[in-house]
């Protein structure tokens, strides 16, 4: 597309345009693939025929073949005319088979489901109040929106952020009392439980079937230094030496009395770090093609979320560092420090006097 403020060729639009329509549809077909087992059965690498991919994924070999000449068309998998056979290389592998790789992408790709299944309800909403609870949409969308930040908090979290905070991590190898705000199903909490064992770790999140799967989270991995409680942001009790907010103060309602809050919770000398989606310092910078990206979720989950809450701010994703710090500075709180960040994500710490 064109320089910012310019008019696109018509020829730009049109491929662009196009470009979605592609895209979009790879996005299906991606989602097809994730859910069938097709990536993980062709994780070897080593060519299969639709034939033998049908039968490891026990599907239908007419329907696989076609799906496998799309992902080819897509140039994710590699096709062999003389053996009739496709192979899916090492790279796409990293992005679409395996979830434990740092490049996974097809676990966020079901978040683009959701925007869809969703849609309805999203043009229903602009058209009125603007308000739809995370309650309100649909699952995948929790899926959707948790797979791709567990990227982060499994490789960056403990390894790269949080020693930038102003005490390091030392206090949590010590063993520090932690709340995790609007912890979701828990990925975060549990990954820090695992990586400080000294610390106590509570999640707090006010949609129930996410902490109930929370909970069976942490039953499963078997850590005793971690629970979770249905409640929302405004009505925890500490005190903490640490409150986090990961990728969700945007989504609140009333981000300033949740940050005053959550300051009036904190022990002496406790601090918050809040981990929000990368945005860039205006919004005209923002006006880039994979900014896009970011916009749509905003449009259709963090906007509405906030809009159904008291207080309905509706910051979106996309508020950036000026938006933040100035929910901090309307809290009463003016230490607020950028302290990391990544090419999906903004660290920053709070810290009162
Ligand atoms: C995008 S998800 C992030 C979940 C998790 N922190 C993560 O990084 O995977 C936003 C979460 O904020 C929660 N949330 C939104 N408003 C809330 C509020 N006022 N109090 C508590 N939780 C809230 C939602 O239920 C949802 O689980």
């Amino acid at each position: 597309m064109s320089e910012h403020n310019e008019a696109p060729s018509l020829k730009d639009v049109l491929h662009g345009v196009a470009d979605a329509f592609a895209g979009a549809s790879t996005v299906a077909c991606i989602i097809a693939g994730h859910r069938t087992g097709f990536y993980r059965a062709m994780a070897h690498g080593n060519p299969m025929t639709s034939s033998e991919l049908a039968s490891a994924a026990a599907t239908n070999e007419r329907m696989t073949r076609e799906w496998l000449d799309q992902q080819a068309a897509a140039q994710l998998v590699i096709y062999d005319e003389p053996s009739d056979s496709y192979a899916l290389p090492s790279t796409s592998a990293a992005v679409l088979a395996d979830p434990d790789s740092p490049f996974w992408l097809a676990g966020g790709l079901v978040g683009i489901h959701a925007l869809y299944l969703d849609l309805d309800k999203g043009i229903e909403v602009m058209k009125g109040d603007g308000a739809l609870g995370w309650v309100d949409e649909d699952a995948s969308r929790v899926e959707g929106t948790q797979a791709p930040v567990r990227l982060a908090y499994d490789h960056q979290l403990g390894q790269q952020w949080f020693p930038q905070r102003a005490q390091g991590v030392e206090d949590l190898e010590t063993g520090i009392r932690v709340a995790d705000m609007g912890c979701g199903t828990g990925y975060s909490t549990l990954t820090l439980a695992r990586a400080f064992p000294n610390s106590t770790f509570i999640g707090f999140d006010l949609h129930q079937p996410s902490i109930e799967e929370a909970r069976r989270n942490a039953s499963e991995a078997g850590l005793s230094n971690v629970s979770f409680e249905v409640a929302a942001a405004d009505a925890i009790s500490g005190p903490f030496d640490l409150i986090c907010f990961f990728d969700c103060l945007h989504d609140m309602g009333d981000p300033v009395g949740i940050a005053s809050h959550a300051i009036s919770q904190l022990s002496q000398g406790g601090s918050i770090v809040l981990v929000e989606p990368f945005a860039m310092q205006t919004r005209t910078e923002n006006h880039y093609p994979r900014a896009s990206l970011r916009y749509a979720m905003s449009l259709f989950c963090c906007v509405p979320c906030s809009l159904a809450q008291p207080g309905a701010r509706g910051m979106g994703s996309q508020a950036g560092e000026a938006g933040m710090r100035a929910v901090f500075a309307e809290a009463g709180l003016d230490d607020f420090t950028r302290i990391a960040e990544s090419p999906n994500h903004i660290v920053y710490e709070a810290r009162p006097a």
